[in-house]
């Protein structure tokens, strides 16, 4: 009977011995463990037949059956281990990144001259407690003109100037507009930036139908042309990265008294360059009005100018850009030609 016994065991072990040899997959590997170790499996045949032993012979045969049970399963174990790990290796292989490949390129992208500029300044003026609003940029008549002191017979109001709907509505010709707005919306004391487009009916080489202008607007007490000019300087070092000299210039706007002009040092060559493409030579560039608030535009806004005290300004966006990024072409500004938009970043 353990003749018997022993030569089952033998021809389980040639089973398990062509099931390990070279070539094998998971899937034989499992096969043949559902073959032999499974429960019609034929090492489980011979566990049974254990019983049909007498006493005397039954210790013996278990044990030669059970070392040739641990020796079968630890070499179908290994075959398996093997197995897996050969495919986890395949799966790395397949998955890997080679970090020694050139990354795709990023795209290069790059805020519009104008936005990068009207950005600069709104985060100064923020920083100075200025608070950004927005206004319509189809207006009345009453804000646009009549409330800031622009009388009805002012060229400003003309149809050569102006863009005029039939209902006697028009598009803003500057930010001023929001002045009184704010004034009537938020009352005294009140510090708030306007950003945005402007329209006019001009068009050449350096003007454009529409433009971009920030006003900025402070009301409080004890306010002097001195405040004015520290937000100026403000501005113009938040834009250019560095400080620059202003120079103030009586003016004339009917919104303002006295009324202002200023120009600022060539940030390209301060002066020193007679040939100067961005300051032509004078030394200097003009970048908006200003000035202190007149009284009736701030009656207007339901605010007693016997309390309180105003100043303003207006800057136009483009013209400080197109200086910026050595920009010649006002119009191609709004073109939408990427290449001509930067091609003054990185100078
Ligand atoms: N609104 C004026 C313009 O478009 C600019 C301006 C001048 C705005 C003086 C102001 C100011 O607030 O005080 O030309």
């Amino acid at each position: 009977m353990s003749s018997e016994i022993a030569l089952e065991i033998e021809k389980i072990r040639a089973q398990v011995e062509a099931a390990v040899a070279e070539g094998a997959t998971l899937e034989s590997l499992n096969d043949c463990r559902v073959a032999v170790f499974g429960k019609k499996g034929a090492m489980t045949g011979l566990q049974r037949m254990l019983g049909k032993l007498s006493a005397a012979e039954r210790p013996e045969a278990g044990k030669i059956i059970n070392a040739a049970k641990t020796e079968l399963t630890a070499k179908l174990d290994a075959a398996i281990e093997k197995c897996e790990r050969a495919a986890l290796t395949a799966a790395e292989m397949r998955d890997r990144i080679d970090v020694t490949q050139p990354a795709s390129g990023r795209p290069l992208g790059g805020f519009h001259p104008v936005v990068q500029v009207m950005m600069d300044v709104l985060e100064v003026l923020e920083g100075l407690g200025f608070v950004t609003v927005q206004g319509p940029e189809v207006e009345t008549d009453f804000y646009n003109f009549e409330a800031l002191n622009i009388p009805p017979h002012h060229p400003a109001r003309d149809m050569q100037d102006t863009f005029y709907f039939g209902d006697g509505r028009l598009l803003r010709t500057h930010t001023s507009g929001m002045q009184v707005h704010s004034m009537l919306e938020m009352g005294a004391p009140l510090r708030i930036a306007c950003p945005g487009r402007v329209y006019r009916r001009d068009n050449d080489p350096t003007h454009s139908p529409m433009f971009h202008q920030v006003e900025g607007l402070i009301v409080d007490k004890d306010i002097s042309v001195g405040d004015l000019k520290g937000c100026l300087e403000a501005m113009m070092e938040g834009i250019f990265g560095k400080k620059l000299k202003a120079r103030y210039r009586a003016s004339y706007f009917p919104f303002t008294e006295p009324s202002l002009e200023v120009d600022i040092e060539c940030f390209k060559c301060s002066g020193s360059d007679p040939h100067c493409q961005i300051c032509k030579g004078t030394g200097w560039l003009e970048i908006g009005g200003m000035g202190i608030v007149h009284p009736n535009v701030l009656r207007y806004g339901g605010i007693d100018p016997e309390k309180y005290t105003g100043f303003a300004w207006g800057m136009g966006l483009d013209r400080i850009a197109m200086l910026k990024y050595g920009l010649t072409d006002l119009r191609a500004l709004f073109d939408g030609d990427v290449s001509y938009l930067l091609s003054g970043r990185h100078e």
